[in-house]
């Protein structure tokens, strides 16, 4: 029976994170383990900035966004001679099994460590929702509702003002933040990176209305239909733009050029980060995080666990690295066939 557990959180922090340490820390005890904070990600394993944590350490904390346990990038780690020294310090302090909270690159981390002989759980902990082996990561949900309740005060000013209103959202790689939030705000426009294009034409393959990654943007048929939208009385246009595609300002210039309707652009940034996760992100960051110490307490380390059609899955962490994660095209389809 493994007796002493360690937690941290690592890479980009995500609203959730508090109720996955909380359910990490209280779950362990109720089963008789010692846990141990780790500051700031692998650096705090590295650093040796370690507490041993109590019931009482995560009172109050399962509403606030951020992460008590603080997080951070750590190159020293990427490297043999910092994944040992991870290793020995563990060793050092009896720590046998580590739950890592945080994205891939943290799982890779973990990968490492779990290769010198460290029972190592990932839990998936990333506002991007870019982890293949689950449906759903912790700090998905909040982000979403942060950046929609944005685009809907941008909407008021746009709707003011009769202008285009083009909106940047994060995701790193992914578009499943601006897919979303674009269907949530009604967008008249989405550009996320996942979409298929013509590599002669960059234009996005069956896609009249969807900006592709690729400049030049083919923006002629979104201001044609904005122009007739228009007509038709249509007074204000917004316009999600993924943060791997970017160019906001640029395709703000643009539609405003194309269409003489002025043109807004807003990148919404970290702000999407912050603040009070939703029910959503509290429940199923409580669920991974319990299942988390539930597979430490019999000895199982090496593993990423997710969410699969609502249920609670494991895999192996080299198995989930592998995998790619399909975008959702019939959503897709629908944000775009109803756009306008
Ligand atoms: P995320 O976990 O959100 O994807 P990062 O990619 O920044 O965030 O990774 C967080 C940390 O995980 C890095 O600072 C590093 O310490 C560790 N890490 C990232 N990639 C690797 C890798 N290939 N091998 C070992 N550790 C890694
Ligand atoms: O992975 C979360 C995320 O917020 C991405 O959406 C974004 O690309 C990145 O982190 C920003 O990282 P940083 O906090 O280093 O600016």
């Amino acid at each position: 029976m493994i007796k002493n557990i360690g937690v941290l959180t690592s890479g980009g922090d995500a609203p959730g994170m508090n109720a996955a340490v909380r359910a990490v820390v209280r779950a362990a005890i109720s089963k008789g383990m010692n846990v141990y904070g780790i500051h700031r990600g692998y650096v705090g394993l590295l650093t040796g900035d370690i507490f041993k944590m109590d019931e009482k350490s995560v009172s109050d904390i399962i509403h606030n966004g951020g992460t008590v346990l603080y997080t951070a990038r750590c190159p020293e780690f990427k490297t043999k001679e910092g994944v040992a020294k991870a290793k020995a310090k563990c060793d050092e302090l009896g720590i046998e099994g580590l739950v890592v909270i945080g994205g891939d690159g943290s799982f890779r981390g973990a990968a490492d460590l779990s290769a010198m002989g460290m029972l190592c759980i990932g839990l998936p902990g990333t506002i991007d929702n870019d982890i293949a082996c689950t449906d759903y990561t912790i700090g998905f949900d909040t982000a979403m509702n942060t950046a929609m309740d944005l685009v809907d005060k941008l909407r008021d000013t746009s709707q003011s003002h009769d202008r285009i209103s083009v909106v940047e959202v994060m995701g790193r790689w992914a578009g499943h933040i601006a897919l979303r939030t674009g269907i949530a705000c009604g967008a008249s426009a989405v550009a996320i990176p996942e979409i298929p294009f013509d590599e002669e034409t960059g234009i996005a393959c069956g896609a009249t209305d969807i900006i592709t990654k690729e400049v030049p943007y083919d923006l002629d048929q979104i201001a044609q239909t904005m122009l007739k939208k228009k007509a038709n009385g249509k007074q204000n246009f917004v316009v999600v733009v993924a943060e791997s595609i970017g160019h906001a300002h640029e395709i703000a210039d643009e539609l405003q050029k194309k269409t003489g309707i002025e043109a807004r652009a807003t990148v919404l940034g970290h702000v999407q980060r912050g603040g009070r996760p939703t029910v959503r992100d509290r429940v199923e960051a409580t669920r991974m995080g319990y299942y988390a110490v539930e597979l430490l307490e019999k000895g199982i380390g090496n593993r990423v666990v997710g969410i699969k059609d609502s249920k609670i899955v494991d895999f192996d962490i080299q198995e989930a690295l592998s995998m790619t994660k399909p975008y959702d095209e019939k959503l897709h389809h629908i944000c775009e066939e109803i756009a306008f």
